[in-house]
């Protein structure tokens, strides 16, 4: 198993380190630099969609969400334990079940579930021959090289392109997404090269709670950079969409709850989130952003966790990435186990 670490301590920062390469091989011969179209041998035109999916998988579903949305297709997400009571699909959704092993009881069940209700399902897996392959219409692979790390970090950003890509592939690439798919590998690897995430896993390690807050495609990457932090350090960590902290989560924030905000991009998004870091400033937490310094977040912060400038869409990849960090470190310096957490199993295979 050592000799499978490539020199790393463990396998999952061996795979958050493989990132910029899985990045390439999903993108590999898809997005044609000339034509501007991608493709990716799936033949679906929906007029809406369906996102069932687990754990990091349902995060990815979620950053789907806000791309399909964003290009026009209305999209939702379900946890697929839940499929069951949800709203069913209409004429002309397709069902996506994102699931890296392509293993999962519940998602494989909320699939059934979709068929049941005579949708046609696309599956979005890592695994070549997982039982959703073979049970979907149709599959979309995510090529990212097998993971061996129970917490999942690049199948996290290689779904996110892949259902990146198939917006693209019903709507058409402009220059600007080329050039921003080509530069993602470059720009993964610019943050792997120079986090200070260690340093600042060292500065919090001891909190009482650790909360991730972010707005639009940033919320469900807060949610993702939770789920991280406390499936492999056992501390306690939330996401919450920015804007609901005040609703809530504020009567928990104190001195000793770092709060981390992811906030790039200079529009409305960035300087709403902007405010909601200033609330948690006032009440004396330490706050780290997640930035890519084209807003002032960085004035109200005590750290700052930089990405390169990008498109909003990559920008939620790379601040993720960050937080996989974040997450590795702090677990790290806790001496957990990192690979293998307690309780928890790669593929949960049954209900
Ligand atoms: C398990 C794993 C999670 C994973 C989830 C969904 O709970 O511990 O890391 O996100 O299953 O897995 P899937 O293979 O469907 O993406």
């Amino acid at each position: 198993e050592e000799t499978g670490k490539s020199g790393y301590d463990h396998f999952m920062l061996k795979e958050i380190h493989e990132q910029p390469r899985s990045l390439r091989q999903c993108l590999r011969e898809r997005v044609s630099e000339l034509g501007g179209t991608v493709d990716l041998d799936v033949d679906v035109a929906p007029d809406g969609v369906q996102f069932v999916a687990c754990g990091t998988s349902y995060h990815a579903a979620f950053c789907g969400v806000s791309l399909f949305h964003e290009a026009g297709i209305p999209a939702q997400a379900f946890l697929a334990s839940e499929y069951a009571t949800s709203p069913p699909p209409v004429d002309g959704d397709l069902v996506v079940g994102v699931t890296q092993s392509g293993e999962t009881a519940d998602t494989l069940n909320a699939l059934r579930e979709a068929e049941r209700r005579g949708a046609e399902t696309l599956a979005v897996t890592n695994v070549v021959g997982s039982t959703v392959s073979r049970e979907c219409d149709q599959t979309l692979y995510i090529r990212a090289g097998p993971e061996i790390g129970v917490a999942a970090t690049k199948t996290f950003s290689s779904q996110v392109l892949a259902l990146a890509l198939l917006v693209l592939s019903q709507t058409g690439a402009s220059r600007q997404d080329v050039a921003a798919l080509r530069d993602l590998p470059g720009n993964v690897q610019q943050v792997l090269d120079e986090s200070n995430a260690e340093e600042i896993a060292q500065a919090y390690h001891g909190s009482d709670a650790y909360f991730f807050i972010g707005r639009g495609l940033h919320y469900p990457v807060s949610l993702e950079g939770a789920l991280k932090f406390k499936e492999i350090s056992y501390e306690h960590a939330e996401g919450f969409a920015a804007g609901e902290l005040k609703h809530g989560p504020l009567a928990l924030v104190t001195e000793n709850t770092p709060v981390f905000a992811a906030v790039t991009g200079d529009g409305e998004l960035a300087r709403k989130t902007i405010g909601n870091v200033k609330e948690v400033e006032a009440r004396g937490a330490p706050v780290v952003v997640v930035t890519d310094g084209r807003n002032d977040a960085a004035r109200y912060a005590d750290h700052v966790l930089e990405v390169p400038t990008s498109d909003e869409r990559t920008a939620a990849i790379l601040a993720n990435v960050q937080l996989q960090l974040v997450a590795y470190h702090a677990a790290d310096l806790l001496d957990r186990s990192i690979d293998k957490p307690r309780n928890l199993a790669k593929s949960v295979t049954v209900e």
